[in-house]
């Protein structure tokens, strides 16, 4: 897409997110209605997003989308997510709500703007969805972010919880290894997805769980499970984008490549190279003329 096309319209003024205020299909209350009576007859699709222009290709297939801190990776090349920043959240953010008419727009916390306190995460959270227009928020943790979530949702946000693996506690965790293989793991998984539940979480993403976990989750919890390296079970699945549609040379093995398009990005960008270097590009009909 060029960025110079000249019936672009303008872009809307940063921090005045024209989308703010209107009311998107997918709700907060219809994600969590989608499971009854223990179970979700059809699974809940979510992508991540990051820019305006991946959220309009992705959201009219998907019922949420997710700006996950997984940008620190797949956009700016770093080697986790703890050097997030709010502004990097609210950045893109916003762009993915300028991008989504249909689906749930849910953004990451940023490690380090939730933790310290209820009140911290309160004044995070209520400036990621000012800036940003979106839906909810995400959050890492369990038990130990109880707290904190209901005291979010007591004061109007919506919080999804993400329990197992956890990204933003590789420090402690020690690497991005499946979760769940011992039984107290087990246990600790189910307890804080138990306590996100109690809190009010409307939702909670299980990463890198074991199977076995993953199902027992899903069938306890009476709120949508978003799986992700856990189960088909779960009630919903989510992907980081980029991975599934083959960006990445190397991949965790939870996921399906649905494309390659680094494959067709080489493809192109060798084919422009050789195209300028020719001097076969541009044609006559890529220039402007004097005359029309
Ligand atoms: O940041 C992210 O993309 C996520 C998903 C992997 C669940 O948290």
């Amino acid at each position: 897409m060029s960025t110079h096309h000249e019936s672009a319209p303008p872009l809307p003024e940063p921090d005045t997110p024209s989308q703010a205020s209107r009311t998107r299909a997918t709700t907060v209350p219809l994600i969590r209605q989608r499971k009854r009576e223990g179970r979700t007859e059809t699974p809940i699709v979510m992508l991540t997003a990051y820019t305006a222009r991946q959220a309009e290709l992705l959201d009219p297939h998907c019922d949420m989308l997710l700006v996950g801190d997984s940008l620190a990776q797949v956009i700016y090349g770093l080697p986790s997510t703890i050097p997030v920043t709010l502004e990097m959240m609210a950045a893109h953010g916003a762009a993915v709500v300028r991008g989504a008419r249909h689906a749930l727009v849910v953004v990451d916390m940023p490690f380090g703007s939730y933790e310290g306190a209820p009140q911290q995460a309160f004044a995070s959270a209520a400036s990621l969805l000012k800036q940003t227009g979106a839906g909810a928020v995400k959050l890492e943790g369990g038990a130990a972010m109880a707290d904190t979530v209901a005291f979010l949702v007591a004061r109007g946000i919506p919080v999804m919880g993400h329990v197992g693996l956890t990204p933003q506690a590789v420090n402690v965790l020690g690497g991005y290894g499946a979760r769940g293989k011992s039984d107290a793991e087990a246990e600790k998984i189910l307890a804080d997805a138990t306590a996100l539940e109690a809190a009010g979480a409307f939702s909670v993403v299980c990463e890198g769980v074991v199977e076995p976990i993953a199902v027992t989750l899903t069938d306890r919890l009476a709120i949508p499970v978003i799986g992700i390296g856990a189960s088909n079970h779960c009630d919903g699945q989510v992907l980081v984008t980029d991975d599934m549609l083959g960006m990445f040379d190397r991949v965790p093995r939870f996921v399906e490549r649905f494309a390659n398009l680094a494959e067709e990005v080489g493809t192109a960008a060798r084919t422009y190279a050789a195209a300028v270097r020719n001097r076969s590009f541009p044609s006559a009909g890529h220039v402007y003329r004097t005359t029309a």
